[in-house]
């Protein structure tokens, strides 16, 4: 690749926490993970007067801790859960082997994000959660909905596997909905290879994704050895879903870090905006549904993705070209109902959630990372104004 989709950002810093932890004795559900557990907590309401901090629970991806939040909150046979159909298999993986139905509404034009005009009109009897995703790492209308939820009797858990980092209106994840769920995959701004997070301010919650990320039993390994050996109890049917101490220990040290690269990603988001702007005008024109060649911004966003939307039908063709000039892209998202498994099981015909549609047919990410180089950056953008007027 000439210039890849992503970095990671691991260095010395993370290597030398990674190593003192290799010679302690809890490899697993030890102390590194509860410090990170409790930094997080606190960097969530950094610059927040009176913030208590909400409880953290690490887990071993963002997909667990989903599943985890929904079981927790008791979402499971027989209800529903409205959501996006402009996510990653996760979020509607969760609804599923939780064994609820995912019910989708359609998304804002101008952003991407759930439109939540749409959600109260797919309210039933049946509905017990909403699961909203923060794409890209901007927030959804997160007042908007906990309106909803709160008219409703619905809980909300916050798919935020985008972005630790992000504010809209006053609001951050783990705010109004009852969880938010975080990601530390490989691609995303804090990394651990895998990892993920659970943020909750009600402590029968935390309680429970703490027993349920550890196969349902009472105790884990460094409360039963770290003194007197104690009996634990199998007391429901959990998951193998932990954070380990070697995750916990490079995360915790990127987290003073975030700030700085979101600044960068921000920086790099707004040249490639301008500049992709001035040498390709249509990106600028709406189409009949409302969405554009850029996406709208709304409050403080991790810039996690960068994404454009490529003229209609083009969008294949534009891959293709980029691919040639070896730039690293991804397609963030297809739209998720139309997925052969989704398909077979939930029938839903295309034209259905036609927004979302359109994006899915029209999105490109292109590479974001903070130490994307002008001179990088400056190919990515030749190469996508030479690939748009081929095509
Ligand atoms: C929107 C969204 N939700 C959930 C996930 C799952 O995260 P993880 O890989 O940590 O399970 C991802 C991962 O890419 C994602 O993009």
């Amino acid at each position: 690749m000439s210039v890849d989709f992503y970095r990671h950002q691991l260095g010395d810093d993370e290597a030398s926490e990674w190593r003192k932890v290799i010679g302690t004795t809890f490899l697993t559900l030890g102390p590194q993970v509860a410090a990170f557990e409790r930094t997080l907590g606190e960097y969530l309401v950094r610059g927040r007067e009176n913030g208590a901090p909400p409880a953290v629970v690490g887990t071993n991806s963002c997909s667990m801790g989903l599943l985890l939040a929904l079981r927790a909150l008791d979402v499971g046979e027989g209800d529903e859960v409205i959501t996006t159909p402009m996510t990653f298999a996760s979020t509607t993986n969760a609804i599923l082997l939780a064994g609820a139905t995912p019910i989708f509404v359609d998304v804002e034009p101008d952003t991407g994000l759930i439109d939540p005009k749409r959600v109260e009109s797919a309210v039933t009897k049946r509905t017990r959660a909403l699961m909203p995703v923060h794409l890209y790492g901007q927030l959804a209308d997160m007042r908007a909905l906990s309106d909803i939820a709160r008219r409703n009797n619905l809980c909300i858990v916050e798919d935020s596997a985008h972005g630790i980092e992000i504010e809209r209106d006053g609001v951050r994840p783990g705010e109004l909905g009852d969880a938010a769920v975080f990601s530390f995959y490989a691609t995303k701004n804090l990394t651990s290879g895998d990892g993920g997070a659970v943020a909750t301010r009600h402590k029968d919650v935390e309680e429970r994704l703490r027993r349920l990320r550890n196969h349902g039993v009472s105790k884990s390994a460094s409360d039963r050895h770290g003194g007197t050996y104690q009996h634990w109890d199998l007391v429901e049917l959990g998951y193998k879903a932990n954070l380990t101490d070697l995750d916990a220990s490079l995360l915790r040290v990127q987290l003073p870090k975030a700030e700085a690269k979101r600044k960068a990603r921000e920086s790099i988001a707004m040249r490639y905006e301008s500049e992709l702007l001035r040498r390709i005008p249509e990106l600028g024109e709406t189409s009949s549904r409302g969405v554009s060649g850029l996406v709208a911004r709304r409050g403080r966003s991790s810039h996690h993705l960068f994404t454009i939307h490529a003229k209609s039908d083009k969008r294949d063709a534009l891959l293709a070209h980029l691919g040639e000039c070896s730039i690293g892209t991804a397609v963030n998202y297809r739209a998720i109902h139309l997925l052969t498994y989704l398909q077979k099981l939930l029938h839903i015909p295309r034209g259905t959630l036609p927004i979302a549609e359109e994006i899915g047919d029209r999105t490109i990410s292109l590479p974001m990372f903070p130490t994307l180089s002008e001179s990088a950056q400056s190919e990515v953008i030749d190469a996508v104004a030479q690939g748009w007027s081929m095509s």
